[in-house]
């Protein structure tokens, strides 16, 4: 299994703080924000990982985390050169991805307590499609948000008005290699982007889109409060 972490966007939520630095660069607890990710991965077992980064401060994250021996891993670089949306940036791992791989893949900017290994094997068992893992959260209007049957997702409607379940669908998405064809076949939404919401709606379609419920504390840090309320819980660690 490989790992992706993307990392690029121009953070404009946190402006000034990312007039200078990447978002992911930012301190969260004790390090910088993307090496929780890394850590997150490193922990499962997933040590070949390539970042999907912007031109925006693409120097310093060769100077943080350079190959990736220091922190147990051997990284890659791939660099975007303009955002176009989260599966816009997924597709340009293509080439890291085998045919027969299957990928984890992280919002650089999605902090959480759990481990991911437990999830990841029970990817492994999931005969095919795509796994997201899901998180209960009081304001699901600023999510994706899946409609629930059983133990597999119907659909997920992306920052809806009135949400049909109070879950996020949360930047943690497990994919085969068929993600990439999905990729090609989806058009840009109304603010422009190839969303993710896009692309598992095409697994969901299919009763190919499986889920789990994380069970510790997930933020998104692309706000000041959840950037604060990151840093706050992971002043103790780094995961
Ligand atoms: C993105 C996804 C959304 C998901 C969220 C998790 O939203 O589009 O479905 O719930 O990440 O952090 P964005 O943060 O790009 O608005």
């Amino acid at each position: 299994m490989k790992g992706i972490i993307l990392a690029g966007g121009t953070g404009s939520r946190l402006y000034p703080l990312t007039k200078i630095i990447n978002k992911h660069l930012l301190p969260v607890g004790r390090v910088p924000m993307i090496i929780h990710s890394v850590e997150k991965l490193r922990k499962a077992g997933i040590k070949d990982i390539l970042l999907v980064i912007g031109t925006h401060s693409a120097g310093m994250y060769t100077q943080l985390l350079g190959s990736g021996e220091e922190w147990g891993v051997q990284l890659s670089y791939k660099i975007q050169e303009e955002a176009g949306g989260i599966a816009q940036a997924l597709s340009s791992a293509k080439a890291f991805v085998k045919p027969d791989e299957r990928c984890v893949v992280l919002l650089g900017d999605n902090l959480f307590e759990d481990d991911l290994s437990g999830y990841a094997a029970d990817y492994e068992l999931q005969e095919r499609g795509a796994r997201v893992l899901l998180k209960q959260v009081p304001d699901p209007r600023r999510y994706g948000v899946p409609v629930l049957d059983g133990d597999r997702i119907v659909s997920i409607v992306e920052k809806p008005e009135q949400p049909p379940s109070s879950y996020c669908v949360t930047g943690i998405y497990m994919y085969d290699y068929s993600v990439f064809d999905i990729i090609d076949g989806i058009e840009p939404s109304a603010r422009g982007e190839l969303e993710i919401t896009d692309v598992n709606n095409v697994y969901a379609s299919r009763g190919e889109l499986g889920y789990a419920m994380l069970s510790g504390w997930w933020t998104d840090a692309g706000t000041f409060d959840s950037l604060q309320e990151a840093g706050n819980r992971l002043m103790g660690g780094s995961n």
